[in-house]
């Protein structure tokens, strides 16, 4: 047999919006509920199996607290492909993911297959796209009294804030792949690293 096809895949992300979970889940299907922060950076390997080729995916899960931020080109620098995450229960977490698609666009390879996943869907309290304007609304007020920091561990009692089909739309204009994921539940998981597979098995 062929020996597999290597990529390289960055995680980015503000802390706390479940990166390090997502990869823990793909490459293990675990989950912890209070999950530590990463430190620098991580490196776990998984395989993608496609219709008639394997894929084996070098994954960089990087940490983001703004403290490692510096780091970040050491590990998006070659990359073919980027996982950026937000938390759906978080809206300032997407502006963070625009930052750090605008980064990847300005200084990563050219060809780079772009990812924008939105975690924590098991606290969406919803079954299906929130209304946008609804959930823009209520994305400004509860932003102003939430501190990202101090919150982050609190997922208690909070639920969706950017509403799928904002984030969406985003995704589609600026050409990127758009998931929702839970690494809590795994739905979304797999799939996402399939799709950047068959995105990139294209190239
Ligand atoms: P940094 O390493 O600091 O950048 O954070 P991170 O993005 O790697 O987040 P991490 O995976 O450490 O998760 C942060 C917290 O969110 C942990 O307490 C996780 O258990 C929780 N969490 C992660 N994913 C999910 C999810 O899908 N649903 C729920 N309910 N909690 C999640
Ligand atoms: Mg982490």
């Amino acid at each position: 047999a062929a020996k597999p096809i290597q990529i390289k895949v960055v995680l980015l992300g503000e802390a706390a919006v479940g990166k390090s979970s997502l990869v823990l889940r793909f490459v293990n299907d675990e989950f912890q509920e209070n999950k530590e922060p990463t430190i620098g950076a991580a490196f776990l390997t998984q395989k993608v199996r496609l219709d008639d080729s394997v894929l084996k995916l070098d994954i960089w899960d990087t940490a983001g607290q703004e403290r490692f931020h510096s780091l970040a080109p050491m590990y998006y620098r070659n990359a073919q492909a980027a996982v950026v995450v937000y938390d759906i229960t978080r809206s300032s977490s997407l502006d963070r993911a625009k930052s750090w698609i605008k980064e990847l666009q300005r200084q990563a390879n050219p060809n780079i297959v772009i990812a924008l996943v939105g975690n924590k869907l098991d606290l969406a309290g919803d079954s299906a796209d929130t209304a946008p304007g609804a959930a823009d609304a209520s994305a400004e007020t509860e932003s102003t009294s939430v501190d990202a920091d101090e919150a982050a561990g609190a997922e208690e009692g909070r639920s969706r804030q950017v509403a799928a089909a904002t984030a969406r739309s985003y995704a589609e204009e600026a050409g990127l792949l758009f998931l929702e994921t839970s690494a809590k539940t795994g739905e979304g998981v797999v799939e996402t690293f399939t799709e950047i597979a068959k995105k990139l098995d294209l190239n």
